[in-house]
């Protein structure tokens, strides 16, 4: 990981309550990534949890130390691409993205992304991936809606690999973002989020708004009546008759 990305250092443990708490307490200066083989208080988006089976899954945080980018949100639809484009390979199937933070394999929910940033601009950024991997049972809770690469493949995966096909992906992606080359993942975007030229539902802040989706970036996205939302206030998207 070292030679090929610009993580430095991997710190691997047992279990803590979470990836993004460890690597937020770490001192090190250098970009590094922290992978516990159980998270006894895993965090998602919106004040959820966020669960695995403890040496099955992966829960992982790639910190980035003070990184200038022009707009954040680009790094929040970015990333999942990056994870997206690791697990591909592995599964031969397509995933789908689900805007915010949510990756879809057979329409089932196979990982889940979470951004936190420290400090003031530039800021540094600790992404947080949660992958369902070799787990093959899910709670009830989560049974008809979550998947794994285990189920998906039929076989089980070297953790070891994914984290650092993760760590290659991410660090080319932030390569892209610094050089202001957005266009093949703002391309790769439209494309797996699926909802081109489609009618959608928004919601934005307090507002929902309806159209048919005729243009997207990571800036934002217009809708059929000129609408225009900026990407940063998206909430959800979903596909949907006005
Ligand atoms: C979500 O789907 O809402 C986001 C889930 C993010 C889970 C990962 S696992 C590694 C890192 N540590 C956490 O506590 N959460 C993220």
């Amino acid at each position: 990981m070292a030679a090929r990305t610009r993580f430095k250092r991997l710190v691997h443990v047992t279990a803590c309550d979470s990836t993004q708490d460890l690597a937020q307490l770490d001192e090190h200066p250098l970009p590094s990534a922290f992978w516990a083989e159980h998270q006894t208080a895993g965090r998602g988006r919106q004040g959820r949890d966020w669960s695995d089976e403890p040496g099955l899954d992966l829960a992982v945080t790639f910190k980035v130390p003070q990184l200038s980018l022009e707009n954040p949100i680009c790094l929040a639809a970015a990333v999942p691409l990056s994870v997206l484009k690791a697990l591909e390979p592995q599964t031969g199937a397509r995933l789908a993205l689900k805007w915010p933070n949510d990756l879809l394999l057979g329409g089932r929910k196979i990982s889940g992304i979470l951004m936190d940033t420290l400090g003031q601009a530039p800021e540094t950024y600790l992404l947080g991936i949660g992958i369902n991997v070799n787990r093959t049972q899910f709670p009830s809770e989560l049974f008809e809606t979550a998947t794994s690469l285990a189920l998906t493949t039929g076989r089980e995966m070297d953790r070891w690999e994914l984290v650092l096909e993760l760590a290659i992906q991410i660090h080319d992606t932030l390569d892209q973002l610094e050089r202001n080359e957005r266009a093949p993942l703002e391309i790769l975007f439209g494309e797996r989020l699926g909802l081109m030229n489609r009618m959608v539902t928004l919601r934005a802040g307090s507002s929902t708004y309806r159209g048919r989706m005729v243009e997207l970036d990571f800036e934002g996205l217009t809708l059929d009546d000129g609408t225009t939302v900026p990407l940063g206030l998206v909430q959800n998207i979903a596909p949907g008759q006005p």
